[in-house]
């Protein structure tokens, strides 16, 4: 069979990789994908925004099975599009993806379906947000989260721990900082704990958690820094013990899939919960309606079935006879960004060493890369590149990955020196 993955980052090309593995696969496309999956599969020129081309072009060259990536497609509606087709697609319909297009619809979703979140409240004007936020911290909170309303990159997301730095981030909501995505903001009780990331199958009938996951939100060692779209990933997340995880089923995920079906929400893709894990419980911060970057490159490097056969299967509402098989050997993804990011970045920088990187056994990524006009692979992007490696245990695995991390050179690049070290102190403290 021949499938298309909708997309361009390291998401994307995990997801090439991993699909092309499956028996019955024998090409995997991507639209419009980068530089390092055009080095392993074909690459078609068609963007994630041009939907109806998108479908023409899956009709035309007869594709069977359709994977998207990114949340702007879901949110714009393309898996209705392909259906519109009779085309096979993994994803949610266009009105279940507002669980991650809204911020404030997901938050009335989880009030309404009893799944733990942070209290919150919404604002549409800055006077109001300014005056709630000046009363929680003289209501003695230590924190509070602002949230632009829409998709943001993962970067409308404030967390302040004073009225100040939190009111000029409502200004700049306002004032169109993050497009038409400010228009209105969340402001949330500040939770405290350590999170993850659960990467939950969903067919309508069941809802199953992949492999534990955890990601780097912040751009510098030791969760310093502004957050960015995530820095580095491992599985499996040792935070999610068979307590923790048998809570979020019942808590969590079990409520969310009771709440699409009275909904009657057609959602058969990859639900990703952001958790906190707090010490009054597991408590949901976010859901997003795809694969969560970087943590999919750590999950799926230790995935060991059939990926489209299991992903057929959720298209076709048998979820719950699909064989989800994991290697024992954790994973790390270190991802590698341009100087700057999550801020302004200069691109066009030659990459080397990424031969030797390979050479190490490691699986390099690509996200943000291109070719100049020399045929050199450059930075095109933010986060540029997501090293993953296993190891026969996750110190190895750290060992392994950032082996390969110090083969690659560009200039200005960057990244966290210390993915995995939430991992690290569980085990010592084991
Ligand atoms: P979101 O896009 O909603 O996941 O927010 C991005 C990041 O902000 C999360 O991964 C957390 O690190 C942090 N965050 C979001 N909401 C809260 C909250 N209520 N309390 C503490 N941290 C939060
Ligand atoms: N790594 C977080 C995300 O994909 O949103």
């Amino acid at each position: 069979m021949k499938v298309l993955v909708v997309g361009s980052g390291g998401r994307e090309h995990v997801l090439c990789w991993k699909l092309s593995q499956s028996k019955n696969v024998e090409k995997v496309f991507c639209a419009p994908g980068n530089a390092g999956i055009a080095q392993e599969f074909e690459c078609v020129n068609i963007k994630v925004s041009e939907l109806e081309k998108m479908a023409d072009w899956a009709v035309a060259n007869q594709i069977d099975f359709t994977v998207v990536g990114p949340e702007a497609p879901l949110c714009d509606g393309i898996v209705d599009v392909f259906k519109k087709r009779n085309l096979a697609i993994f994803g949610p319909s266009k009105a279940a993806a507002q669980l991650e297009g809204s911020k404030t619809f997901a938050k009335k979703f989880m009030e309404k379906y009893q799944i733990p979140t942070a209290r919150a409240a919404e604002f549409d004007t800055p006077a109001p947000a300014k005056a709630y936020v000046e009363k929680e911290f003289a209501n003695g909170e230590k924190g509070i989260v602002v949230k632009a309303d829409g998709l943001a990159a993962g970067k409308g997301v404030l967390v302040a721990d004073n009225a100040k730095a939190a009111c000029d981030f409502i200004d700049l909501c306002f004032e169109g900082g993050f497009g038409g995505a400010g228009s209105r903001v969340l402001i949330e009780e500040c939770l405290f704990g350590e999170e993850t990331s659960v990467l939950a199958l969903v067919d309508g009938n069941t809802i199953r958690a992949l492999a534990s996951s955890q990601d780097h939100k912040r751009a510098y060692d030791q969760d310093k820094g502004p957050n960015t779209g995530g820095m580095g990933a491992y599985s499996p997340a040792p935070v999610v013990t068979a307590e923790v995880l048998a809570e979020v089923q019942k808590n969590v995920l079990d409520n969310v899939l009771k709440g699409l079906q009275a909904e009657q929400l057609d959602f058969h893709g990859l639900l990703f919960v952001g958790a906190m894990v707090t010490d009054k419980g597991v408590k949901v911060l976010e859901f997003n309606v795809r694969f969560g970057d970087p943590e999919v490159q750590a999950v799926l490097s230790r995935f060991e079935g059939d990926l489209v056969d299991v992903m057929q299967k959720v298209v076709a509402g048998k979820l719950a006879d699909a064989e989800l098989l994991w290697s024992d050997e954790p994973a790390v993804c270190v991802v590698m960004a341009s100087g700057g990011y999550p801020g302004d970045y200069e691109k066009g920088f030659a990459i080397s060493g990424l031969e030797a990187a390979a050479a190490t056994g490691a699986k390099v990524f690509h996200a943000g890369t291109g070719l100049n006009s020399a045929g050199e692979i450059v930075n095109t992007g933010g986060r540029v590149l997501g090293v993953t490696a296993r190891g026969k245990d996750v110190r190895t695995a750290i060992d392994n990955a950032y082996r390969a991390v110090d083969c690659i050179k560009w200039q200005g690049a960057f990244c966290r020196r210390d993915i995995g070290y939430h991992a690290l102190e569980h085990e010592k403290n084991k």
